[in-house]
């Protein structure tokens, strides 16, 4: 069922993909697996985010402290990525996805530049859901890049340069930090940790699947205390405050 969102403008959630190795090794397979098994659940969720009411969609698919490890899991997590984008963008132009990459691309090999270039150039008129998926990512080294020879320096400078903040960041796995992902973005971001492996299978039936569907609720206090348009709240019609978590509950249902 599409949610009633009714929003003026959608939602921002970023998603720490935590939990493939140990989703793989738990089922007596190789760590590579659960990072195959995570690429399905990334099509899984954004197949459902427009319906969920999220406008842009960042996914941290490798960052630049990844490149510590083994080899052949960089190698297979680049030509998993190059699959991905070859095998995703007809369906990203089919339903109005709009895919760009975010972080260093002069450490990607070319291979993985040019399949960048050909997706990016393909979605680009993609109006549904913006799907950004970060690779060779640091958000320390984004905001430094950001700041670096601009004049005028301003929060709304830094904005425009890093991208739009953050209404939501999920991370899976049971881990409950940041990871150096999108640090400034997520100023006024709601935090949702959760246990969930991220390749798990859908649990469309249950208790917090119900709870999804809970998608209006005051939250006066919040709003006071954070003071920003852009918060974890919005302002809906009416004057009430959506919070973004009931869509959590809905991403991690499908995820
Ligand atoms: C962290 O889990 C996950 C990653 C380093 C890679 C994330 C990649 C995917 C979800 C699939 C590919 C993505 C796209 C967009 C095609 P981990 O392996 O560190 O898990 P662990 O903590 O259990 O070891």
């Amino acid at each position: 069922m599409p949610f009633n969102f009714n929003l003026q403008s959608t939602l921002h959630v970023a998603i720490i993909m935590d939990g493939n190795g140990r989703w793989a090794l738990a089922r007596g397979l190789p760590r590579v697996a659960g990072h195959h098994a995570g690429a399905e659940a990334v099509r899984r969720v954004v197949e459902a985010a427009p319906d969920l009411g999220i406008g842009i969609l960042t996914l941290f698919a490798f960052s630049a402290d990844n490149w510590r490890r083994p080899p052949s899991e960089v190698a297979a997590l680049m030509e998993l990525f190059v699959q991905f984008l070859d095998s995703e963008t007809r369906p990203c132009v089919d339903n109005g996805v709009r895919l760009e990459v975010i972080g260093r691309r002069d450490r990607l090999d070319d291979s993985v530049r040019r399949a960048i270039a050909r997706t990016e150039a393909s979605t680009a008129a993609g109006d549904r859901l913006r799907l950004r998926i970060a690779v060779d990512y640091s958000g320390r080294d984004a905001i430094l890049a950001a700041v670096h020879g601009t004049d005028h320096l301003s929060r709304e400078t830094v904005d425009g340069i890093l991208g739009p903040p953050v209404d939501l960041l999920v991370r899976t796995g049971g881990e409950r930090r940041l990871s150096d992902f999108l640090l400034w973005e997520c100023a006024y971001a709601e935090l949702v940790f959760s246990r969930r492996m991220w390749p798990e299978e859908p649990c469309r039936n249950s208790a917090a699947a119900s709870a999804g569907s809970e998608v209006c609720r005051p939250k006066p206090r919040l709003a006071k205390r954070t003071g920003s348009t852009r918060s974890i709240l919005k302002a809906a019609p009416g004057g009430r405050q959506i919070s973004a978590r009931p869509v959590f509950l809905k991403v991690v249902c499908l995820n």
